[in-house]
């Protein structure tokens, strides 16, 4: 024998590696109530500055939602949304995707602001911004569920990224499932959660295609109900330079999380071509169907499929880092 170690720690080695990977596993699950002994408070100050926010702006609640979504679909969950871009990263928030059309930010640093000081180091901007997001649902009269939290926060953040995984108002319904199965999601909840588009408003920029690329008289996309699409033309009109411009989604109760995007699909009344491409296909169809006549089934889908979507890819135990300020790397 020349080895010092005995032939079978090789063989502990492993099984210890395998042990410890198994914890890691178990240990990179999100619990609800996660803050429960680190940070009590975290999650009523973030209902709180988001309630704060939505009585001064009604536009936070879509904002926020909208938000999440962003972060969850670029390097998962991991606040890389939040990131401000400097003299040597263009950072997502600086893609067309998202600029100038994301809002919310101020809400998440307000909240941050205070949870340092309440527990300095704890609460990662990742889960602040998925329980502000499941807020900005409940306060518009959507659905209330448990989020878990201990995602942690990551540390790049990479405008290029952004429009490989950000779906484009574009899409068909095919474009839109793989786009969603590329994040591990399914077809139903990718119908599901674009129901969030019953609330907030789209920049007209997002869709002159539909309004100017056709030869129509009165003009349009011949999936859009012409009417509507003649007032859409009024409030944008075509070649107006004024990227400020905007519409409501769902424009009987923008401020709602209700079923009234399904309603608007059914009545050739969705605002994207990501919307009403889902009466293209039998099964998007019928759930278009399904979700339109029933705001319960449809509520309870969205909870759950929201839960999910806040689990993509997310950082958890030692890696990434708990961020002292949501817009810079510590
Ligand atoms: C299915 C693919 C999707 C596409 C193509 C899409 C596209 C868009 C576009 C182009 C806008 C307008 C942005 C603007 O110009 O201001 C928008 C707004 C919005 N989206 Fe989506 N979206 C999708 C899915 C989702 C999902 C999954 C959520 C959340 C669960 C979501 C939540 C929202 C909200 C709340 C707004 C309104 C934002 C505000 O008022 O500030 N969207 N979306
Ligand atoms: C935190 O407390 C809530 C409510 O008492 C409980 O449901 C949850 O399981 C707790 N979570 C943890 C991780 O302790
Ligand atoms: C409109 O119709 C004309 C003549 O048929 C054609 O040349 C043009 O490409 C069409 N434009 C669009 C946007 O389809
Ligand atoms: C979709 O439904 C229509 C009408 O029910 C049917 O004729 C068609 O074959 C279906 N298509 C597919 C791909 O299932």
């Amino acid at each position: 024998m020349t080895l010092k170690m005995p032939p079978h720690s090789s063989i502990f080695l492993v099984q210890l590696l395998a042990i410890s990977c198994l914890s890691a596993q178990i240990e990179a699950q999100l619990k609800v109530g996660f803050y429960n002994q680190s940070c009590k408070s975290a999650e009523r100050i973030v209902n709180e500055e988001v309630s704060k926010g939505f009585m001064t702006d009604k536009g936070v609640a879509p904002g926020l939602v909208r938000l999440h979504f962003h972060d969850c679909f670029v390097r998962g969950c991991d606040g890389s949304v939040l990131i401000d871009s400097t003299s040597s990263n263009t950072a997502e928030k600086d893609s067309p995707a998202n600029n100038p059309s994301l809002r919310g930010f101020e809400i998440i640093d307000n909240a941050k602001t205070r949870l340092e000081t309440e527990c300095k180091g704890v609460v990662s901007c990742a889960d602040i911004l998925a329980f502000a997001a499941r807020d900005s649902v409940a306060i518009t009269g959507g659905p209330t569920y448990d989020v878990p939290g201990g995602r942690r926060d990551g540390r790049v953040s990479l405008a290029s990224e952004v429009l490989r995984d950000i779906p484009a108002p574009s899409l068909n319904v095919d474009q839109l499932t793989q786009s969603f199965a590329n994040k591990k999601l399914t077809q139903e909840e990718m119908v599901t959660l674009s129901g969030a588009h019953t609330i907030g408003r789209t920049h007209c920029t997002s869709i002159n295609n539909r309004l100017y690329n056709f030869n129509r008289t009165n003009g349009g996309d011949p999936t859009l109900d012409s009417k509507y699409a003649g007032q859409l033309q009024q409030q944008c009109p075509q070649g107006s330079t004024d990227s400020s411009l905007v519409v409501p989604m769902n424009p009987n109760s923008p401020l709602v999380t209700d079923v009234g995007y399904y309603q608007d699909i059914l009545a050739n009344r969705g605002l994207f071509t990501s919307d009403q491409t889902l009466l293209t296909n039998n099964n998007t169809a019928s759930e278009v169907n399904q979700n339109a006549g029933s705001q319960l089934l449809w509520m309870r889908k969205f909870a759950a499929a929201m839960v999910k979507m806040g689990q993509i890819d997310v950082v958890t135990g030692t890696t990434g880092e708990i961020r002292i300020n949501c817009r810079v790397i510590n």
